[in-house]
């Protein structure tokens, strides 16, 4: 199955990339295809709800940046996870920019399947970040929701929630 990983950390290599890598070791180990796009390191800017996509573009945003090489992926992938620490409680902006601009595809084609990765400092922070995912992608955009990992203070990096992350890539069917 054809996984793309929106990874919503500016840590190259910090608790949110910890877990997506194992994560993805997991999943690669079953044979699937991921891939991360660490949408920090990319210019995503928010949607300008301008509607071009859904008159004259049909189906193409307007904005050229770099959440155009994003969209293909986005087009093809099966199953998509959203990894973030948790900012004021909810995604990070950067994230938060790249999921908007979801909307010039309505429902990505062949998306059905999702996950949900947060890293925290304190525990009980994550009702922001599941309500958007519960609402627009499981809800919203129909997928089926294959598990939400969070991690928090000591849980992070820790060999037993990178294991419980490998074993979830590991565990995927289809
Ligand atoms: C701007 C900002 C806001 C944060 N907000 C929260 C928060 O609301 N609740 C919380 O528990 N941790 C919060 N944190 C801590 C991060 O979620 C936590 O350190 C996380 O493990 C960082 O993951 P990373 O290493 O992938 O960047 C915040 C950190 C920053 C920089």
């Amino acid at each position: 199955m054809k996984i793309l990983v929106l990874n919503g950390s500016p840590h190259r290599q910090g608790n949110t990339a910890a877990m997506v890598g194992a994560f993805v070791d997991g999943a690669a180990e079953s044979g699937h295809e991921v891939t991360v796009v660490n949408v920090c390191q990319k210019k995503i800017a928010g949607c300008l709800a301008c509607e071009y996509c859904h008159t004259k573009g049909e189906g193409k945003c307007i904005q050229q940046d770099d959440m155009q090489e994003v969209y293909p992926v986005l087009e093809e992938a099966e199953m998509i996870v959203l990894a973030s620490p948790v900012y004021y409680h909810s995604f990070t902006g950067q994230l938060q920019c790249a999921i908007n601009r979801i909307y010039a595809l309505d429902k990505p084609k062949n998306l059905k399947k999702a996950a949900l990765i947060l890293s925290s400092g304190s525990d009980h922070v994550y009702c922001g970040a599941i309500y958007e995912y519960q609402n627009s992608f499981l809800n919203y955009l129909k997928l089926e929701d294959m598990g939400i990992f969070s991690a928090y203070g000591k849980q992070n990096q820790s060999e037993e929630k990178l294991n419980e992350l490998r074993e979830f890539g590991r565990s995927l069917k289809g």
